[in-house]
């Protein structure tokens, strides 16, 4: 029995920890197309949220489009999406609604720093490039995202926790992915690119709860 409980204890440490990790200097390397490949986030929700912002910063060579935060619920495969549709385009979805905000054309992949937030109150979305706003757009106003959600980085759900699309997956880095219930300010925005904290977070890069599915590495952002 006690090599049968220690077994037990083995594997359950093999097939991926539920512990949180500080990822500070780290990235999710996204090494090759895949229609298995993923990080699913483990945050718990308490209630339905009527606002969220999320930010994070990438590095991709891709042209065709692909999925950088899926937000599925059991109401909404796309409650709440962060989508590059194109070099240009970026793609953000609340309870299946899209707007789209176009960015200035980039002959060569950099890091994009990225940050929205939505507010269910007057349905404006705030997207922030680099840390500078772009021009507001809004959707899903009176909307509440479930709290019962699957929450997927590098691919898209099209049903909740699958229905992936190798064409619309993820490849290069992934880094610094936080999550709030609220409206983040442009100060906040700043204060994240300077590697700094911003307060009450639903997930944090520096306490990150996940679970890597198939082959996505985690390793330092410098090498
Ligand atoms: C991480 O998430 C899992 C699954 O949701 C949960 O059971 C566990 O308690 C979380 N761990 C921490 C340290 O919050």
């Amino acid at each position: 029995m006690a090599i049968l409980l220690s077994l037990l204890v083995i594997l359950a440490c093999l097939s991926g920890s539920f512990g949180e990790e500080d990822l500070q200097k780290k990235v999710f390397v996204f090494p090759a197309a895949s229609r298995k490949a993923f990080v699913r986030l483990n945050v718990h929700l308490p209630q339905p949220l009527t606002s969220l912002s999320v930010c994070l910063k990438h590095h991709c060579p891709l042209l065709r489009p692909y999925s950088l935060f899926s937000y599925a619920t059991r109401s909404s495969d796309n409650d709440f999406l962060i989508f590059k549709e194109e070099p240009n385009v970026y793609s953000i979805s609340v309870g299946g609604s899209d707007v789209r905000f176009k960015i200035p054309r980039q002959d060569i992949p950099r890091w994009e720093h990225i940050c929205v937030s939505w507010d269910s109150r007057n349905g404006l979305i705030y997207f922030w490039l680099d840390g500078v706003l772009l021009p507001r757009l809004g959707t899903k106003r009176g909307h509440k995202i479930s709290h019962q959600a699957s929450i997927i980085l590098g691919q898209d759900q099209d049903t909740f926790g699958g229905g992936f699309d190798i064409y619309q997956s993820f490849m290069g880095d992934m880094s610094e992915v936080n999550m709030w219930p609220r409206v983040l300010t442009t100060d906040d925005v700043r204060l994240l690119m300077k590697d700094d904290t911003v307060p009450n977070p639903l997930a944090s890069w520096n306490a990150f709860n996940y679970t890597i599915q198939d082959y996505v590495v985690v390793t330092d952002e410098v090498p």
